[in-house]
Parts: structure tokens; C-alpha cells; sequence
């Protein structure tokens, strides 16, 4: 088996236990909050943990030797410190996005790894769905690509708070806000097909709160030799673009970049000048036959057994690139 010690009973922590349920490999012998209430509370709803051992220290929780590896669900500003804590005491870590608030912290984390030895993997749902893997798998059928395009806006259910002065943990200036909390959705994907780009150009829209400047919309064209991309997010109006790879001999269409449960291929047809008829679509893939987060603790689970530190697809090198690209757009 594999143990997980669970850092934070949020939401989010909630929502991955139902997908690491579904992994028969995996358990959680540990949780931590920072009350033990949350802690008792958090075990009493969620089968996997009902054993758990209950901390309120992550320093404390790292030495339980029956505790393999740190699943990190907090926010953004404490990854790093816990990952940190986690690695140097010899646990593997499983990080919620983005891996680290810039990318200074996380070149620290992917070193303390290296150092360590042991496997630390960013918590990225979008690159490890099977639908979103089987359109990367047909790459080669359109190409050359020429375009990828994705969207990730969403009406956030804070906004009307954060207008008027509140200001939730997922819009904090400096450490959450639209780019880290969405963005990074339309980005970690680009990166991990095509790399890093070479230019960057991009609009943040931002709202002044009592407590700084948030950004809650933005947009950038980047630019790779030979074709470019072009990304949307938003915490301030709903859009239903599908992410698209676009490319001289086709196009690939997920309908959701953020959990993808429906793939389609549209291979180029012969030139019509408008008139003729719109090529059809066909389907690749459509629905999940496993929770949306099983896939990362699958991902996890399987690296663990065969002795690798790092993952393929949510590569140290990948959030890197784009942890420098946050920082380019934020700065
Ligand atoms: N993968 C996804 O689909 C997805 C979705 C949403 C969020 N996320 C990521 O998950 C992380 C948490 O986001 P969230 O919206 O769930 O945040 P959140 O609700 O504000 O915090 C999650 C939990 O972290 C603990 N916590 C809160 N503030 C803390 C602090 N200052 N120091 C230490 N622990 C603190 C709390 O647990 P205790 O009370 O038990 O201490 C809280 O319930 C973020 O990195 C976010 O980007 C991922």
C-alpha cells in the first residue's frame, strides 16, 4: 500500500479522496489541519481516512513512519514550506497546483527532490485525463501544428464578495487570484505538448482590494517557431471555448481544458472557399470511467512502483516553465 498523510481538509482535499479511493493501492493513514476538529471532522466524511492518525503539525506528521508520502491540499503560499518539510524528512509529495507560488519556490522543491530522492509530482487533473491523452497521442495526425488555443473562465462564486472588499483565499493579491487559481489550466497542458514558448504577450485585468491588486481576467498570445497559441481566463464571466489544437492537416477539440470528457478529431478537408460543407467531427473519446482524480493518484501510484521520481506528463521541468511563465505574465 501506499500512505498518504493528508495536509489540509478543504475542499479540494475532499473532492481528490473520492478519485484515491478508487485506486485500491492507495490509503491515508495520516491527516493534518490546523484544528483537530476540521481534522475529526474531515476523517468522519471521508471513508479512505477513517483510520487516519490525526495531526495538527505537519513537522509532527512527516515523521510518522507509517506515512509514505504527503498529499498537499493548502493553499498556494504553504507549498513550498510543506513540501519542503515533507521531502527533507524522506516522504514523496503530491502537490496541489500550482506547484509553488513563483518560480524561485519552485526550483527550491524540484532541488530538495533531486536531493531527496524521493518522487514529487504536481496535482495537474488536465494532462493526466484519458480523454485529454488520447488527442496528444494523435499530435502527429494534423501536423505541423500551427495553433493551440484554451480557455478556462469561470464566474467565480467569490466575485460579487470580492467587489465589494472580501476577499476569499482563491483571489489573495500575491499569492491566488485568476492567472494561479485558473490560468494555469490553459497553460500546464500548452507546456507539456510544446515546451516553453519563446514570446509572451499577454492582458491582466485586475480589481484593487483592501488587501491589493488581484487579477481576475487575463489573456496572452505566445509564440512558438512555426505556430502560436492563445489563451483566456477568467474569474469574471463564463466561456464555453473548447481547447483546440489546431493544425494543417486537422483539428483536435477537447470540450473542457480542466477536465476534458470529450475528445474529437476533425481531419482537414479539401479547400472549399466557404461554400461547401463543414467537415465533420469525429469522436475520440467521450466520458471518465473513473473518478476526475483517480488519474493522479493512478499517476502517482504507478511511478512509486516502478522506482521513478518523477512523472512524464507533470514533469518537474513542466511546472517550472510554468511557474516562469506566471511570473512573466504577474510581474
Ligand atoms: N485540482 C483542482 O481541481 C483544484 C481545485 C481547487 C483548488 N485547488 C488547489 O488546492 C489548493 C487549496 O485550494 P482551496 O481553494 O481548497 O483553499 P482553501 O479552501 O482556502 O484551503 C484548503 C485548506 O487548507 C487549509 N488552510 C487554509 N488556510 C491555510 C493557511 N493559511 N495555512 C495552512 N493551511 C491552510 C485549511 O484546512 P485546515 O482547516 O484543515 O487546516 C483549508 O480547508 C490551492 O493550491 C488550489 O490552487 C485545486
Amino acid at each position: 500500500m501506499l500512505r498518504f498523510g493528508v495536509v489540509g481538509t478543504g475542499r479540494i482535499s475532499d473532492w481528490v479522496l473520492k478519485g484515491a479511493a478508487q485506486d485500491s493501492r492507495i490509503a491515508v493513514t495520516a491527516v493534518c489541519s490546523r484544528t483537530s476538529e476540521a481534522a475529526k471532522a474531515f476523517i468522519d466524511r471521508n471513508p479512505l481516512a477513517k483510520d487516519a492518525k490525526i495531526y495538527t503539525s505537519v513537522d509532527e506528521m512527516v515523521l510518522d513512519p507509517e506515512v509514505d508520502a504527503i498529499y498537499v491540499g493548502t493553499p498556494n503560499q504553504t507549498h513550498c514550506e510543506y513540501t519542503l518539510k515533507a521531502l527533507n524528512a524522506g516522504k514523496h509529495v503530491l502537490c496541489e497546483k500550482p506547484l509553488a507560488l513563483n518560480a524561485a519556490e519552485g526550483r527550491r522543491m524540484i532541488e530538495a527532490a533531486k536531493a531527496s530522492g524521493c518522487l514529487l509530482m504536481e496535482a495537474m487533473v488536465s494532462t493526466l485525463n484519458p480523454n485529454f491523452r488520447a488527442l496528444a497521442d494523435r499530435i502527429a495526425t494534423i501536423a505541423p501544428v500551427r495553433q493551440y488555443s484554451s480557455y478556462f473562465c469561470q464566474y467565480s462564486s467569490k466575485y460579487e464578495a470580492l467587489k465589494r472588499g472580501e476577499v476569499a483565499t482563491s483571489f489573495k493579491p500575491g499569492t491566488a487570484g485568476a492567472l494561479r487559481d485558473v490560468g494555469v489550466y490553459t497553460l500546464y497542458p500548452m507546456v507539456a505538448l510544446f515546451g516553453k514558448p519563446s514570446r509572451i504577450q499577454a492582458n491582466i485585468q485586475t480589481i484593487t482590494t483592501p488587501e491589493g491588486i488581484s487579477d481576475v481576467q487575463g489573456s496572452a498570445c505566445l509564440g512558438y517557431d512555426g505556430m502560436d497559441a492563445v489563451l483566456a481566463w477568467s474569474k469574471t464571466y463564463d466561456s464555453f471555448q473548447p481547447t483546440e489544437i489546431a493544425g494543417e492537416k486537422g483539428n483536435l477539440i477537447l470540450d473542457e481544458i480542466h477536465i476534458a470528457r470529450k475528445a474529437e478529431i476533425v481531419p482537414h478537408a479539401a479547400p472549399t472557399s466557404g461554400q461547401g460543407p463543414k467537415p465533420g467531427r469525429t469522436l475520440v473519446c467521450e466520458g471518465l470511467p473513473f473518478n476526475e482524480y483517480y488519474y493522479e493518484f493512478k499517476e502517482f501510484a504507478d511511478l512509486i512502483e516502478k522506482g521513478l521520481k518523477e512523472s512524464s506528463w507533470n514533469s518537474h521541468q513542466t511546472s517550472l516553465s510554468v511557474l516562469e511563465i506566471i511570473d512573466e505574465l504577474l510581474d
